[in-house]
């Protein structure tokens, strides 16, 4: 018996609905979540772990240490395959391996993300960070040349100056305050790479910066889970207002770059504007890069540093007498007293902080051109490498206790373990590609941290959400950074 147009009654043309849609999300489902044919033969996570772990909003760190680090433990693997950002990748677990990746350059270049994903076109694609080969030696010979001028400890001095006041304002007569630390760690941090590198004094830590606001607007809406467990419906949904507002933003720099141009000053950028090579288009996004890796990166690492100096008095008096002893009660601090040699025992502690909860979880992945070998695996060209650097800090053969806050660990020398962990602490990444900042970081945060000690004792309050230990905020970008941190400072007697 023939049917015809006229035959479908509505119920089989909603069965048929359902039908359709059942396969979509089926294919839907196949084309996210199946390993390609090529990586079958790595070890891999296992996929509902990590669903439930994304679906629930787990931070990376969270991610890392329960589903990560035991899955590879317990297989005595160096690299697994785990499900990220719709796709598959290789983790790099152990530091010896990911050496091996970092040091060469042109057999692992940066994988180009694919066009469209909200979280790199506010990045750009023509600036240090994102480029390649020959583009890539012209923006960091540029972006290095500025970071060999001289660091302004000047600057981040007065700059905390700036913060005594919001933390203890002039006006009150109370020498307790508690204060969300996270959030002035991020305003002086801004501040910090506002005027010494941008040429830009945001204000952000006595003034509600509208930039900074809108900055954090757009990374919480990048960070959409949906968007982020299937980045292609980017393509299909365009999130038009997210949109707009992150080009806005972009404009935003380019006006910054066009003052720069017309009044030039003694930052960094007037030195980048100085090199003839570099478009407009480089120059700004190399703007928004480093706005980005500058000032949530040092504003992550403070916020940890004074979170271990909080619950732990001892090793905060111990840096404190340090401090007291190299400079005394009130001389400003200048390079020299500020080096990593005057203030061994601060130093430790800032390295301990970068180790176990560093700023930046993993790096942008790399593809290699060819086929090569990590360890005991094959693996084939232009897979997605990841240089794991948070599970490479807390390895437990590497550290020991690697949960454990314990500065004195990079105060040991001549042994094996001391040896170790000098090749395997890695925050800023290591090779020609790593962090290009890594002085200019370090003593940012020598010089914030001697400035707290000698002005204030801190610790949590006592309702603290970190009582239980340290929550990192959500973020697209694997950035590790502490929120809602809030800290009470005491003044103390001069
Ligand atoms: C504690 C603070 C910081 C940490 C832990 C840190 C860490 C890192 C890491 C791990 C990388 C490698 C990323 C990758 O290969 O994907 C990197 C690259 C970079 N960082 Fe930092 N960073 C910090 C501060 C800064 C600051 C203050 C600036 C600038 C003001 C900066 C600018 C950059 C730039 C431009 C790159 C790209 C280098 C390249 O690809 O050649 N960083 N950083």
């Amino acid at each position: 018996m023939a049917f015809s147009y006229f035959d479908f009654v509505p119920q089989d043309l909603a069965r048929l609905s359902w039908v359709c849609a059942a396969a979509m999300a089926a294919l839907l489902i196949q084309r996210v979540f199946t390993v390609p044919a090529h990586l079958r033969h790595l070890p891999r996570v296992p996929m509902l772990a990590l669903l439930i772990s994304y679906l629930s909003g787990d931070t990376e760190d969270v991610r890392i240490k329960r589903h990560i680090l035991p899955y590879a433990n317990e297989q005595g693997e160096g690299l697994v395959l785990v499900w990220a950002l719709g796709r598959w990748m290789v983790h790099i677990l152990d530091y010896k391996l990911a050496a091996q990746m970092s040091d060469n350059m042109s057999l692992y270049p940066k994988e180009l993300p694919p066009d469209g994903l909200l979280l790199w076109r506010f990045i750009g694609n023509s600036n240090v960070l994102m480029t390649n080969g020959d583009k890539w030696r012209k923006h960091s010979r540029v972006i290095r040349d500025a970071f060999a001028l001289p660091i302004p400890i000047d600057l981040f001095a007065s700059l905390a100056k700036n913060l005594f006041a919001v933390i203890s304002p002039p006006s009150s007569p109370q020498r307790t305050h508690t204060v969300d630390f996270s959030e002035l760690a991020q305003r002086f941090a801004l501040d910090a790479v506002g005027s010494s590198v941008l040429g830009h004094d945001f204000d952000a830590i006595r003034t509600e910066s509208l930039f900074v606001r809108e900055y954090n607007g757009i990374m919480h809406d990048i960070a959409n889970p949906v968007y982020l467990i299937a980045p292609f419906l980017e393509r299909i949904f365009p999130r038009k207002e997210v949109i707009r507002r992150m080009d806005s933003l972009v404009d935003g720099f380019k006006k910054l770059l066009q003052a720069k141009k017309d009044e030039p000053g003694d930052d960094m950028m007037t030195l980048m504007l100085k090199d003839p090579e570099m478009t407009d288009e480089e120059l700004r996004d190399n703007m928004v890069v480093l706005f980005i890796a500058g000032h949530d990166t040092s504003a992550g690492g403070l916020s940890t540093l004074i979170y271990y100096l909080a619950i732990h008095p001892e090793i905060q008096e111990i840096a404190r007498q340090e401090v007291l002893r190299v400079l005394g009660a009130s001389a400003d601090p200048s390079v020299g007293t500020l080096s990593a040699t005057s203030l061994p025992y601060l130093n430790a502690c800032i390295r301990e902080a970068l180790r176990i909860n560093t700023p930046i979880s993993y790096i942008v992945p790399r593809a290699p051109v060819d086929g090569v070998t990590l360890g005991k695996y094959y693996i084939p060209p232009n897979t997605s490498l990841i240089y794991n650097i948070y599970a490479v800090h807390h390895n437990d053969d590497v550290w020991g206790d690697p949960n454990v806050f314990r500065p004195a660990r990079f105060l040991e020398k001549g042994t094996p373990r001391a040896a170790m962990n000098k090749d395997a602490w890695v925050p800023f990444a290591t090779g020609a590609r790593q962090c290009p900042a890594r002085n200019f970081a370090l003593y940012e945060q020598r010089a914030l941290a001697v400035m707290l000690l000698r002005e204030y004792e801190w610790t949590l309050p006592e309702a603290s959400i970190h009582a239980k230990g340290l929550k990192n905020a959500f973020s697209p970008f694997a950035l590790t950074l502490p929120h809602d941190l809030h800290v009470t400072f005491t003044k103390r007697q001069s």
